[in-house]
């Protein structure tokens, strides 16, 4: 499967990135992420798409005595166990499509910044509910829908230069995007607000948190954070898994 994040320019432009090269801390979603986790203590938590594995570190550092960390990206697995290693961590190469999703195995499932390159993103929550314990938290940060509609995923400019407005375009058409990211043609998936939220709903999550990434005060010096400002880039969403499958809604 295509996945860019194996080829060797973009993977050398990502570890470029401040969240490459100092982790969580230069996360500029971590601040509103962090508080969402629930306690793992002695729990078992799974990472979709879990890159460098910061967030697994994250579980071992706060107790869980089961992680398990796949990626569709055998360089960025290889770089987990580098740099974020532990001995009740695993990482596993495996696509989120991919991946057996047992049944009621675990209490916590993370994703981070990875189901915008995930097309049904429905089958997704469907395997995430059965993979569950019942009362199980689903926490996960995807590219927002505002962010992913447009072409290009790019400001428009201003014959100065400067930022003029973020394009919201074919808003209603879910699907593939050709993005131009850190150099390179990568392709992403836009899924709408309701596609996200109410496949969560339809599929026997309860809603706890929902959030729109922005910067903390302290990242307000670091050049073009204002301008994040001025159209969401990431929602966060916290959901909890509920043994009987609500009501289902048309969407
Ligand atoms: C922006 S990185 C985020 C990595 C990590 N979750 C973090 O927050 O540091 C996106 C990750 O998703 C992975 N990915 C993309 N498509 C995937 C798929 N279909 N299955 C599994 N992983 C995938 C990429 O290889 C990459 O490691």
């Amino acid at each position: 499967m295509y996945n860019e994040y194996d080829n060797e320019n973009f993977f050398e432009q990502y570890a470029q990135m401040p969240r490459s090269k100092n982790g969580l801390a230069s996360a500029g979603e971590w601040h509103q992420l962090k508080p969402l986790f629930p306690p793992l203590r002695g729990r078992k938590m799974l990472d979709l798409g879990c890159g460098y594995g910061w967030h697994c570190m994250y579980a071992a550092e706060q107790g869980a005595s089961d992680i398990l960390g796949i990626d569709l990206s055998k360089k960025m697995i290889t770089e987990a166990k580098r740099r974020n290693t532990d001995k009740r961590i695993k990482y596993r190469v495996c696509g989120i499509e991919e991946y057996e999703y047992p049944e009621n195995t675990w209490d916590c499932v993370v994703s981070n910044l990875a189901l915008h390159y995930i097309e049904n993103i429905e089958r997704v929550f469907q395997n995430v509910h059965k993979t569950l314990i019942p009362g199980g938290t689903f926490l996960f940060n995807i590219e927002h829908p505002v962010f992913t509609s447009g072409v290009n995923q790019d400001w428009i400019y201003g014959e100065d230069g400067c930022p003029k407005y973020w394009p919201v375009d074919n808003y209603f058409i879910p699907g593939e995007r050709e993005t131009h990211f850190l150099g390179c043609d990568v392709k992403k998936q836009h899924h709408t607000l309701t596609q996200i939220l109410m496949g969560l709903i339809n599929n026997g999550f309860i809603l706890e948190a929902v959030e729109e990434a922005r910067p903390s005060e302290e990242m307000m010096g670091i050049p073009g954070m204002k301008d994040e400002l001025r159209r969401p880039m990431m929602l966060l969403v916290k959901s909890v898994s509920v043994s009987q499958k609500p009501r289902k809604y048309d969407i």
